[in-house]
């Protein structure tokens, strides 16, 4: 099947305008990844389909479209050096900060089947299970696809997943099943809320936040879209407050209101 230009252009724009996701130098990639897709819906060329999703005729087909375009891979304490920071440097300072509320605001933006906000979790309920009031250590999880927040919801992880991890911490947060895959346990389930929910969309939450992640999700984003949505993470930090992105990623030294601090971490002064 075959892709014009013309189409590639209106599928790339519709996409960026609605996902903030960048297509325009993956003509290759979309015309080998959507093709039996298409296929399977019925489609016998590429204009029918462009034509159906700009109309927004077929909103069912958006999200397949971009997990084919887009991966959800990740693992359980991916990136270890974020979370010795967020161990030795940020919950020290969130214990103090939340002494008398003893209730943390912690969002992981873009955290695919869960492995993200799990790990944090496992965090916050070692390091605070020490006091003797308990803390409310709940944080929020959000993706754009619905398989993927299915997923964490219900969820299955394979050893492979958990390597990072350390043993005691697999024996106590994990519950091996019969073929050999791993579950998370209730505790840990409750700490953690997932929503569905559109980087691109205004974020009104209820509260500002003391700790962002959003990491290995804007690698997808061009830079007038990222530098947006850093503008609008930053409105939603507390001043003090974090926000972790990927090792790999960067922001720009002109345009981020946050203050770098050590590779992949910023602070909100
Ligand atoms: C590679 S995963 C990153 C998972 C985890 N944060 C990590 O670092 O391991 C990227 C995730 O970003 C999500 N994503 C991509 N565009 C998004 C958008 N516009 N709004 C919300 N989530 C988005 C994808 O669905 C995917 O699950």
């Amino acid at each position: 099947m075959e892709l014009c230009e013309e189409d590639f252009i209106r599928l790339s724009r519709y996409v960026k305008q609605n996902y903030g996701i960048d297509l325009s130098k993956k003509k290759q990639l979309i015309t080998s990844r959507l093709t039996k897709m298409l296929l399977e819906n019925g489609y016998r060329d590429f204009h029918c389909y462009v034509e159906d999703i700009t109309a927004g005729r077929r909103p069912d087909l958006i999200l397949p479209t971009l997990s084919r375009i887009t991966t959800n891979y990740t693992y359980f304490q991916r990136e270890r050096e974020h979370f010795v920071y967020l161990n030795k440097t940020v919950l020290p300072e969130l214990e103090k900060r939340h002494h008398t509320d003893r209730c943390l605001s912690i969002w992981s933006a873009g955290c695919s089947s869960g492995e993200e906000p799990y790990t944090i979790s496992m965090y916050l309920l070692e390091y605070f299970s020490k006091f003797p009031v308990k803390w409310d250590t709940r944080i929020l999880a959000t993706d754009i696809s619905d398989e993927m927040l299915e997923q964490a919801q219900n969820p299955v992880y394979t050893e492979d997943s958990l390597s990072a991890l350390p043993e005691q911490w697999r024996n106590r947060y994990f519950t091996r099943r019969a073929d050999g895959t791993y579950t998370v346990t209730q505790e840990l389930r409750q700490n953690v809320i997932f929503r569905r929910f559109n980087l691109m969309d205004p974020i009104q939450f209820q509260r500002p936040f003391d700790l962002i992640f959003c990491r290995n999700v804007m690698i997808y984003f061009d830079q007038g879209t990222k530098d947006r949505l850093v503008k609008r993470f930053y409105h939603a930090t507390v001043p003090g407050g974090y926000l972790f992105i990927g090792h790999s990623e960067s922001l720009s030294k002109t345009d981020c209101p946050y203050q770098y601090l050590v590779p992949a971490i910023y602070k909100k002064m």
